[in-house]
């Protein structure tokens, strides 16, 4: 089965989720950046501004075709309890989503803030046409669980 792991990571535990999930189930990745970069305090505040709002970055890639893909795997940090503005960014120009299967993973502090950013989350790839298998949240001390990741990675063949 040809499967892909797109992703967007700031500091990099929802990289290293992604790079581990890629490498098991012998996926494709795509790293998505904002065409303007996150930094500095500053920076920070207008990206959790821009997730409360929900609002979708320019991203780089600006096309995503994921039509020659039965399964997707798609990997957010939560920004303000909502899926980052970069990875809305993503899923906007994904193309080729329709009745695809997918399954959401978000990175995050506190587990009860990403349950919230979930709902937005899957809310947009319903939107365009994906099927959710699964939902995945993980904090820092489960995204650096290899045994948790394997474990989860091994259960996207089944689901
Ligand atoms: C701007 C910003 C806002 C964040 N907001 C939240 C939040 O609302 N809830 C939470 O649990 N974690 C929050 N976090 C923590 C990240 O979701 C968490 O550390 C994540 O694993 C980082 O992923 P990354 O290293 O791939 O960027 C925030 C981090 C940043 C940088």
């Amino acid at each position: 089965m040809r499967s892909i792991v797109i992703y967007h990571s700031l500091s990099g535990t929802t990289r290293r989720v992604a790079e581990r999930i890629a490498r098991q189930i012998n996926g494709d990745m795509i790293e998505i950046t904002p065409e303007k970069n996150y930094s500095g305090s500053l920076a920070l505040l207008k990206g959790c501004y821009r997730s409360i709002k929900r609002v979708a970055d320019p991203v780089v890639p600006g096309e995503i075709d994921v039509s020659d893909y039965e399964m997707v795997i798609i990997c957010s940090p939560v920004w303000a309890g909502k899926p980052t503005p970069v990875i809305n960014g993503a899923i906007k120009v994904m193309t080729g989503c329709q009745g695809k299967k997918v399954f959401a993973i978000m990175t995050c502090r506190n587990k009860n803030s990403a349950n919230n950013a979930l709902a937005f989350f899957v809310e947009q790839l319903k939107e365009k046409g994906f099927v959710i298998s699964k939902t995945v949240v993980l904090d820092k001390k489960d995204a650096f669980n290899n045994v948790l990741i394997a474990e989860i990675a091994e259960g996207f063949g089944d689901a």
